[in-house]
């Protein structure tokens, strides 16, 4: 049985989250809860499919095998009810290749690709990073959360003669996850206009218990055909590190211009390990994923409340699901990087700066909660009274 409150010691594995300090410039002793990994083992059954890889001793280029497809396609049945054809799947060592990918084979230099801030930031930095023209089409901040500005949506994609959207479904940072309407309402703008989508849909298994994700596809056929599906094991399972991502292209002529660039740049291939360990997450991974959910839920509810109770002034956004939330700090009256330094030196907390998400997201953070209970207990503890005054003295608000 994995207990999430187990507390596992990360330091000295080449953990990004946990070693990267020094790299980074951050102060060795702030708690991270920065980059999307969790801190929690993961079920016994993806220990032992790769033990049982990595005793044969040999570790060649490998192929994904029937039954890998099967417990993909077996999960995305069972978990988000999207019928999907083994043919579609292409498999890639990750979401972000997967878009830049997209990005070569289906827009030209100069085009435009619209993304919707505060987003992921590898989308905006794989669109300028490939000469392409960024659009953006903000989130509006509402009740608590966040909603799509649709008559925007659809005059920017006019006015700029968009090609290429890239949708976040469920939605980073803003834990947003989008209705049926709201997919459907998008997916047919992109229809009539011509604008093919790009829906990473990495996190759609972290949604809180009850709250259902709809992969844009399994709304309709003609969604189906206009839309590339990025999705991995990688944050569901906690499998990043082994670089083993699934993207799903229904329409031929698509999945045959994807699929060229991906074996031309040498892409095409994954690791040896990662096949395994996402079958077996697949196979196996059900329970896991609803327990992890439910503690995951519990802790954004602890988060909630410690905030509402203690320091009301700062606000976590409205969310469906995701162990990221966003965190609304404009209250302090800083800079974004005065924050940054503010959390950092004072607070000793390692987050991600909103900034990074675009200019929208100055002023917040993104707290990465897949922890066990008593690291946040500490964080939350270290952010009250760092604001108090009364934890690190470097810089006073
Ligand atoms: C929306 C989104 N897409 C992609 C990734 C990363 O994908 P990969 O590591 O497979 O490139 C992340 C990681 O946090 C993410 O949040």
């Amino acid at each position: 049985m994995i207990i999430f409150d187990e507390v596992i010691n990360r330091r000295q594995t080449g953990s990004t989250k946990w070693d990267g300090h020094s790299l980074m410039g951050v102060p060795s002793e702030a708690i991270p809860l920065w980059v999307a990994d969790m801190d929690f083992s993961i079920i016994p059954q993806v220990t032992a499919a790769i033990n049982g890889r990595i005793a044969h001793e040999i570790y060649g280029y490998s192929l994904p095998s029937d039954s890998y497809y099967k417990s993909i396609q077996g999960w995305m049945q069972r978990r988000h009810h999207w019928v999907t054809e083994k043919e579609w799947i292409i498999t890639i060592p990750g979401v972000v290749p997967a878009i830049n990918i997209a990005i070569h084979a289906f827009t030209n230099p100069g085009d435009a690709i619209l993304i919707q801030p505060p987003v992921y930031p590898p989308f905006a930095n794989s669109v300028l990073g490939n000469g392409r023209k960024l659009i953006k089409n903000p989130l509006i901040p509402q009740d608590g959360g966040y909603t799509i500005d649709l008559q925007d949506f659809e005059a920017k994609i006019k006015d700029n003669d968009v090609k290429l959207f890239i949708l976040c479904s469920p939605h980073n940072p803003v834990g947003r996850v989008w209705t049926p309407e709201e997919l459907k309402s998008m997916a047919d703008i992109c229809l009539k206009h011509n604008v093919l989508i790009v829906a990473d849909e990495i996190h759609h298994d972290l949604t809180f218990p009850g709250v259902r994700h709809y992969p844009l596809p399994s709304l309709g056929s003609a969604y189906c055909e206009n839309t590339i599906v990025c999705t991995a094991p990688s944050k569901s399972f906690n499998l990043a590190g082994l670089q083993t991502s699934n993207v799903f292209v229904a329409n031929p002529k698509l999945r045959e211009q994807f699929f060229t660039l991906a074996r031309c740049w040498g892409v095409g291939k994954v690791n040896a390990i990662g096949l395994v360990a996402c079958e077996a997450a697949y196979t196996y991974g059900d329970k896991w994923m609803d327990e992890a959910m439910a503690y995951i839920s519990a802790n954004a509810d602890y988060v909630r409340g410690f905030l509402a109770e203690n320091l009301p002034n700062i606000k976590m956004a409205k969310s469906q699901g995701l162990y990221l939330l966003w965190i609304d700090c404009n209250a302090l009256g800083l800079s974004p990087q005065e924050l940054e330094s503010f959390l950092l030196n004072n607070a000793s907390l390692w987050l991600n700066q909103g900034y990074t998400f675009g200019d929208e997201g100055n002023g917040f953070v993104r707290l990465n909660i897949a922890c066990p209970r008593s690291l946040l207990v500490k964080a939350m503890g270290q952010l009250k009274a760092a604001i108090d005054g009364s934890f690190g003295s470097k810089t006073k608000l």
